[in-house]
């Protein structure tokens, strides 16, 4: 009998312990609904008037839900987050803080996963965050996060994210395409880099992976670059923006946003300033610039930009190859310009090239464009591992001339070229010499053969 009680009584306690367990699980993890009425509270807090207070207060609770077809999701963070477009909660507790900076990005058109990550669909806060087994975007860390403006705006710069452009340009100049095809151009012996952003890599791992890509992925080929923490973050962040997911026309509609900082580049770029003055400073073949957005609509100044002749006939000003976009951006950099900004311009700018220098330096480009430099080294000096090819490594370029004539170059750069291995039984050495046939044209070979030769070193003969 009293054993019987003792269970009894065991079991009483266990049961109250695990509500007791419950309770508490409940008060940390609070539904959507505790959310809510806490907004509520918040919301009529300052209401003076009492029918009011209750009419806020008696708002009933339900799932906010945005449809966003274009972006193909559905988003229900604000159920939660109920302050983000409104100011009077800028310096509300979250989740219920305004969402400063936003711009044109509303809610109600974005929703929040394409910035953020996370689980659109899901209303409980663990599993909204990403943060539970099976779901493969969590939320993006802040650090991050613009990261993702780079995945709509791909072209130019995005204002207030200079990593993507430093990112983009850190790509394009140290050889990463020598290894790596990014929309369809580029080597086969790394990954495919098209979708990295859509891959299930951290932010994290990226990071560690640029400074040094033995320390996360034991026996890489991939050579250290020596990037800085910064330039690692760059590279980050340009690897974050490559999804290659389809946005709809609207979402994508502003690949290249029309900032006055882009058109200055392009006014750069383009060389303007060659025949253009602005306040005086610069040259004399076309008409002084400063002012001009007053002098003309920006209709006519647009037709300018793109037909020269129709607007001015017998113009000697180029035709443009611009998108409306970036006709914008210079607009909008012409509107702005001042004198000292042009005498910036025109203090930083290189000496003309001499006519026998531009072939050559079309090569260089060609041969960090097209990834030469990603095995060989910027400056032709080679020194990438390669274990287990004689010599042990990517060999120079500098001294090429000593052992072949230009044509035999040319056919190693079309062709390609397997290093012998050094101990013939030993693993195949990771890296070879690609074929670039069907990648340069003969002409860019030939540039590029051209900018090998202007770098050789002869041996020195004593
Ligand atoms: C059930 C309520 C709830 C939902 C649904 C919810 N959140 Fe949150 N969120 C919170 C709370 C509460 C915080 C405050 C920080 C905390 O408690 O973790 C927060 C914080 C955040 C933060 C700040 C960074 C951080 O990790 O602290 C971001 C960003 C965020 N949420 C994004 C989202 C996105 C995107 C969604 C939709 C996919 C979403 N949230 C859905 C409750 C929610
Ligand atoms: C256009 C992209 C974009 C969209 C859409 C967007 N956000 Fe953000 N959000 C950002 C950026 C960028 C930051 C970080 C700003 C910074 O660097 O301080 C941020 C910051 C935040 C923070 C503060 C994080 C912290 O720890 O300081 C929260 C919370 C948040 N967002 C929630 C949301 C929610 C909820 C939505 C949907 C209603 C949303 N965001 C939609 C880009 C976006
Ligand atoms: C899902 C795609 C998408 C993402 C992600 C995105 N944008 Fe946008 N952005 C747009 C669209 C579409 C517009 C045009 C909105 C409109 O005018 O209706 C726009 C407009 C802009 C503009 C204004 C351009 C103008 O016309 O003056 C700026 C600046 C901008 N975005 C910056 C950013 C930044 C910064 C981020 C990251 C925090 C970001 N965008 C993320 C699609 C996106
Ligand atoms: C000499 C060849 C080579 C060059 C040059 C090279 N990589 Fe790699 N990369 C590799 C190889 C091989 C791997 C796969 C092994 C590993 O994870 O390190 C790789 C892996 C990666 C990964 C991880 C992909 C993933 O998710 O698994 C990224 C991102 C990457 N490289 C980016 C770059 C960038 C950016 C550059 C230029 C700065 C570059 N690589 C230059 C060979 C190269
Ligand atoms: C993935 C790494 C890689 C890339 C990218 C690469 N090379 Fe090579 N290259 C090699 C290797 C390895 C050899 C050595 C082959 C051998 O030992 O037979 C080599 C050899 C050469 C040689 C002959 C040098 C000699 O001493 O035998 C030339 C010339 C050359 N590469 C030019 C280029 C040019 C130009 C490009 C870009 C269009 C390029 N390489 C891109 C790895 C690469
Ligand atoms: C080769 C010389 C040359 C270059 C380079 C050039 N322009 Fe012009 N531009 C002219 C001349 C000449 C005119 C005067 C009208 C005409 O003959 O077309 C002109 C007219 C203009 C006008 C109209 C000014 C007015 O007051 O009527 C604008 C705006 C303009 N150019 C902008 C640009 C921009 C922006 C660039 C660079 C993308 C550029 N131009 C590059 C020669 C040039």
């Amino acid at each position: 009998m009293e054993r019987r009680l003792q269970k009894i009584f065991f079991a009483l306690s266990m049961i109250a312990l695990a509500l007791i367990l419950a309770a508490e699980w409940q008060a940390n993890t609070p539904s959507w609904k505790n959310y809510q009425r806490n907004f509520l509270q918040l919301e009529a807090q300052d209401e003076p008037n009492a029918a009011a207070k209750a009419a806020v207060l008696s708002t009933p609770l339900e799932i906010h839900q945005v449809m966003l077809t274009g972006l193909q999701r559905v988003d229900r963070c604000t159920t939660c987050h109920l302050g983000v477009d409104d100011p009077t909660m800028k310096n509300a507790p979250e989740p219920f803080r305004y969402h400063a900076g936003l711009g044109p990005h509303i809610p109600s058109k974005f929703g929040c996963t394409i910035c953020h990550g996370g689980q659109g669909l899901a209303t409980d806060k663990e599993s909204a965050h990403g943060n539970v087994a099976f779901w493969q975007t969590p939320l993006l860390s802040v650090d991050y996060v613009r990261a993702t403006c780079g995945r709509c705006h791909k072209e130019g710069d995005v204002p207030g994210v200079p990593e993507l452009t430093e990112g983009r340009h850190l790509f394009e100049t140290q050889g990463c395409r020598g290894c790596h095809k990014l929309n369809g151009v580029g080597g086969s012996i790394g990954p495919d880099l098209s979708e990295e952003g859509a891959s299930l890599r951290a932010p994290q791992w990226l990071e560690k992976h640029f400074l040094a890509p033995n320390a996360v992925s034991a026996g890489s080929a991939m050579p250290n670059f020596h990037f800085s923490t910064e330039q690692a973050r760059n590279l980050t962040y340009y690897m974050l923006a490559l999804t290659n997911q389809d946005m709809g026309s609207y979402y994508s509609s502003v690949r290249l946003i029309p900032s006055p900082e882009y058109g200055r580049q392009l006014f750069i770029e383009k060389n303007c300033i060659a025949c253009h003055s602005v306040g005086g400073v610069g040259a004399k073949t076309g008409p002084d610039l400063l002012g001009v957005t007053k002098r003309h609509s920006n209709e006519w100044l647009d037709e300018q930009l793109v037909n020269p002749q129709l607007v001015y006939p017998g113009s000697t000003m180029p035709e443009y190859d611009l998108e409306a976009n970036a006709r914008k951006a210079l607009l909008a950099f012409m509107a702005t310009v001042t004198t000292e900004d042009v005498q910036s311009i025109l203090s930083g700018r290189k000496t003309a090239l001499k006519p026998e220098d531009v072939a050559i330096e079309a090569g260089k480009q060609d041969f960090a464009r097209f990834g030469c430099v990603g095995c060989h080294g910027t400056e032709l000096q080679g020194g990438v591992p390669n274990p287990n090819a004689q010599g042990g490594e990517v060999p120079s370029l500098l001294h090429v001339s000593d052992d072949y004539t230009k044509d035999e170059v040319i056919a190693i750069i079309r062709n390609g070229k397997v290093p012998p291995m050094d101990n013939p039984a030993g693993p195949t050495p990771p890296l070879y010499m690609p074929s670039w046939k069907h990648v340069l044209s003969d002409e860019d070979v030939n540039r590029v053969a051209d900018y090998l030769w202007s770098k050789q070193q002869k041996k020195e003969s004593w």
